[in-house]
């Protein structure tokens, strides 16, 4: 088990341009090229596990793929049966879009990954995906990974999903362009779009209308995508976080989607009194800029509302609270239980260790801002719990153990980090 000791950091003013590449992008924009009738390049990707894992599926599953260093090439003549299992790694977003995309490729396949995704919930694709005649199963009833598909003819749907989430949605939408007749789709809340987005910057026929996405079968192969991946909000805040709790400290975080599904903790940030600002300097499938955070004295919110468009930045916005004055509360967010880790309880006892006073919900939590305390932190395997503890390490110092999991969504945080203060591997 690595153990990693953050020291407490005194002001600091940064220019980061090396935020790690969004990771939903990533994984998108090397899967979509399988459906595209030319090589896709693809730029600034993201070398994660996470995502370096679903480009070695699609190379699994026939794709050619030409790789510079910079610049990505993927090209693909339709998706082959694979003789080997396909691994997700970590990644809930790798194994639910991979069962979309699946469903009507002609063959078998077998998608598993670690233990912790062996864990999470499947069922939230393979019900809906069953249910226009897929053929898919895994333990469970098809809930839990290993997952088995064999490709099949999908039947045209209308479908209202409870849980507003974007790997579902992502699946089901990638059902839809193989169905034998246009789609639907309805969820209770929007989010995030980089799915819509992209197939429709390929030529896909796709529109929304509010909560609706309706989708109409490929009738061919769609255009190549070009794409430069921007800056991962959530992997970008982090440093945020930093400069706000950090008296006299300021951040810009460059190139980062501004894409409004993404940015909503930032928004809560700035409800808490940070001094935030955006700059769009492009807009090709997504609008893309610099955010720019200084430090302000923070006080308590209450967020509950669009819950999906920050539910990965909510450990992290969690010792922003910590360090606010007032009550913070967190409701609507029963998703969390669902994350790499129950990130409610995960949490929860975290800052419960650093000295904090909290409550725990079936659907969230709230923190009582007060005075983190140095501690040791398990991240319990969750690639975000580390960077969280670790940010709160920049007020009081910490130790966080079991961090090698950080490589699964920012590979180069660690050096980051160590532009701020002293990072000491033990
Ligand atoms: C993601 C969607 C979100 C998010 C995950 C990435 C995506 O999950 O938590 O990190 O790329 O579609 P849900 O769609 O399950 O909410």
């Amino acid at each position: 088990m690595n153990l990693i000791h953050v020291s407490p950091c005194s002001a600091f003013s940064l220019n980061i341009s090396e935020i790690a590449p969004d990771k939903s992008i990533s994984h998108r924009s090397a899967m979509f090229s399988m459906l595209a009738n030319g090589t896709s390049e693809i730029t600034n990707f993201l070398r994660a596990q996470d995502t370096l894992n679903t480009l070695e599926i699609v190379k699994k599953l026939g794709a050619s793929v030409e790789d510079d260093g910079n610049v990505i090439k993927i090209s693909s003549n339709g998706i082959q049966e694979s003789s080997e299992i396909l691994d997700c790694g970590n990644s809930g977003t790798g194994m639910r879009l991979f069962c979309g995309l699946l469903s009507s490729a002609n063959g078998h396949f077998i998608l598993t990954g670690d233990e912790y995704l062996k864990r999470r919930p499947m069922k939230r694709v393979t019900l809906p995906l069953r249910n226009i005649g897929a053929k898919l199963d895994g333990r469970n009833d098809g809930d839990l990974a290993p997952l088995s598909i064999r490709g099949a003819s999908l039947h045209a749907f209308d479908y209202e999903s409870k849980i507003a989430s974007a790997q579902v949605k992502s699946a089901m939408i990638l059902a839809a362009l193989r169905a034998d007749g246009i789609c639907t789709y309805t969820e209770p809340e929007l989010s995030r779009d980089h799915t819509e987005r992209m197939l429709k910057g390929m030529g896909a026929e796709i529109s929304v209308d509010g909560l609706k996405t309706t989708v109409t079968p490929m009738k061919g192969l769609l255009s190549p995508l070009k794409i430069r991946v921007p800056a991962d909000p959530s992997s970008a805040f982090f440093f945020a976080v930093a400069a706000a709790i950090t008296p006299n400290s300021n951040v810009i975080l460059e190139g980062v989607t501004l894409n409004v599904t993404r940015i909503e903790a930032f928004k809560a940030l700035a409800r808490m009194g940070a001094d935030i600002r955006y700059e769009v300097t492009s807009d090709k499938y997504e609008p893309i800029g610099n955010i720019h955070v200084k430090h302000a004295p923070l006080s308590a919110i209450t967020v509950e509302d669009n819950i999906s468009w920050l539910i990965d930045e909510l450990p992290v916005l969690s010792i922003a609270f910590a360090c606010a004055n007032g009550i913070s509360t967190v409701k609507n967010a029963q998703e969390l239980r669902v994350k790499e880790s129950d990130r409610i309880s995960t949490v929860v006892n975290a800052l419960v260790a650093c000295g904090i006073e909290v409550e725990e919900f079936e659907d969230g939590y709230s923190v009582k801002g007060g005075m983190l305390k140095s501690s040791t932190v398990d991240s319990s395997g969750d690639h975000r719990i580390a960077m969280s503890f670790m940010i709160a390490g920049l007020r009081c110092g910490m130790n966080v153990t079991d961090v090698d999991c950080v490589n699964t969504s920012f590979p180069n945080f660690f050096e980051l980090l160590k532009k701020i203060t002293r990072v000491e591997f033990k």
